[in-house]
This record gives C-alpha cells, sequence and structure tokens, in this order.
C-alpha cells in the first residue's frame, strides 16, 4: 500500500444489488478513488447477479472497475458457476462456515487481511463466528496489522456484539446483509470502526433491493412471489475508513452516499 502519513484509506461497498448496484459501483467508485486516495476498496457482491448470487463474468466486471477484494454471504451459493472459482479469484464466503466448504474467508490484498464472517441469529445455524474469529487471529499467517471485517449478519445486536467482541484486535467491523444501512458509523472505544449496516448498492424504487410489489406480495400472502430487482435511481452506499498502519487502529469512520442522476 502507498504510504500517506501513515494511514491507509479504505473503502467497503454495501451489498450490490444487480444490474442498478453495479451501475452505482461503475459511475462513482473513479471519483471517490480520486477523491480520498483509496487504497484499498471492497464490496459485498452476494446479490450482484440479479438480486442472487455472484457470476464469473460479474466477478471480472467488478474486478475490471477496481474492485480489489469480493465479499459475501448466505447468497454466494445460489449461482453455482461461481464454485469453482471461489478459491483462484479474490472472492470470500463466510469463513465460519463447516470445514471442508468451498472457498475462502479471509485473504491478505494490498497489505490487509480482509476477513468475511457470518452471523447466526436468524440466519443458517453454522459454525460459531466469535470462536472462528478467534482461532483465525491466533493462527492466521501473514497478520497484517490492517484487518478488515465485513460481519454479514442480520440481527443489530449480534452485529455490535461482535464488533464490541473484535474491539482492539481488528481495524474495522463493518456490517452487511440487511440492506438498510444504519447511522451508528463510529470508532469503539479500543479503535475499531464499526457499523452495524453499510446499506446496499442498488435500486432505490425498491424493498432492500427488489421489486416493491412482489415483497409486499409475499408478506400480504404468505406465498411465494418471485422477486426481481428493483427500479429507480441506483444508489451507492459504503463506508470509508482510515486505519494508522502502525497501531492496525482506526482513526477515521465515514458514510458515503451517492444517487445517480437517472435511473
Ligand atoms: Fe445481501
Ligand atoms: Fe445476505
Amino acid at each position: 500500500m502507498p504510504n500517506k502519513g501513515g494511514t491507509v484509506v479504505i473503502l467497503v461497498i454495501g451489498d450490490i444489488v444487480g444490474r442498478p448496484g453495479r451501475l452505482a459501483v461503475g459511475r462513482f467508485l473513479p471519483e471517490l478513488r480520486k477523491q480520498y486516495g483509496l487504497d484499498l476498496v471492497i464490496a459485498n457482491a452476494e446479490n450482484s447477479a440479479g438480486g442472487f448470487g455472484l457470476t464469473p463474468t460479474i466477478a471480472d466486471e467488478l474486478q475490471e472497475m477496481r474492485v480489489q477484494v469480493l465479499t459475501s454471504g448466505n447468497h454466494i451459493w445460489a449461482q453455482k458457476e461461481i464454485i469453482p472459482y471461489l478459491d483462484e479469484l479474490p472472492i470470500l464466503r463466510p469463513f465460519n462456515y463447516p470445514p471442508d466448504v468451498p472457498g475462502k474467508g479471509y485473504l491478505v490484498s494490498d497489505g490487509a487481511l480482509v476477513v468475511n464472517l457470518m452471523g447466526r441469529t436468524f440466519m443458517n445455524d453454522i459454525d460459531c463466528p466469535f470462536r472462528a474469529m478467534d482461532a483465525l487471529l491466533e493462527t492466521v499467517q501473514p497478520r497484517p496489522k490492517v484487518i478488515i471485517v465485513d460481519f454479514h449478519a442480520e440481527a443489530t445486536s449480534e452485529k455490535m456484539a461482535m464488533g464490541r467482541y473484535l474491539d482492539g484486535r481488528v481495524s474495522a467491523v463493518l456490517g452487511t446483509h440487511t440492506h438498510v444501512g444504519t447511522i451508528d458509523a463510529q470508532i469503539m472505544p479500543g479503535g475499531t470502526a464499526y457499523v452495524t449496516d453499510i446499506g446496499m448498492t442498488g435500486p432505490s424504487d425498491s424493498i432492500i433491493g427488489d421489486e416493491a410489489e412482489s415483497v409486499i406480495q409475499r408478506f400480504l400472502t404468505g406465498m411465494p412471489h418471485r422477486l426481481s430487482v428493483g427500479k429507480g435511481k441506483p444508489v451507492l452506499n459504503a463506508i470509508l475508513v482510515e486505519v494508522d498502519e502502525g497501531s492496525g487502529q482506526a482513526v477515521k469512520i465515514e458514510r458515503i452516499c451517492r444517487y445517480m442522476e437517472q435511473s
């Protein structure tokens, strides 16, 4: 990473939903790179293929936009053709899936350790993310000072508990999965940057990225309704974190929200 007075600047983009989400990344990432001098760009791509999963073509497209690491979550298995690429490409699936599940849950990119974890409250009952993270921090080699965690979870309490549990041991714990950005971006007492949810990058006329009417029908009828990507102006939601390279502590956290002019 280039040294700018001993800090590195990292942008983490919230769940990219379908084509509108990819459009928003393409539209805003170049100017954000310039404006903030970004050293590392991470994006959660679990909904980037039509709202469900990620394909190799879309992974290439996002890499061409200079997203350096793709994280994911429960939807990573939705497009089967990505599975053979999970080992070789800079794509993460949650680390705390049971042993022998394809793919990897962490990698080092541009001097930073990036980890993807998934919560268990109101979600699949996978291995304990807290103990998984303890084990990883004890054993991982190399172990850079700068450590960024994408915590993909539903419950605000579980997310904040992870933030506090890792406070002082990692540089940032940033929530994904709910697609609803929260206003609690903060630096915790031990120096870990935290937000409960980054919010989604996708269509603004939607319910968490999906076309509103079909989601409402699901709630009204209790029956399955096919979901499609929503409409409206694409929005990019992201978190900017600046980290001291020497200590690994966060010195700044900022929410970024940009709407495209056209839908
Ligand atoms: Fe998502
Ligand atoms: Fe998710």
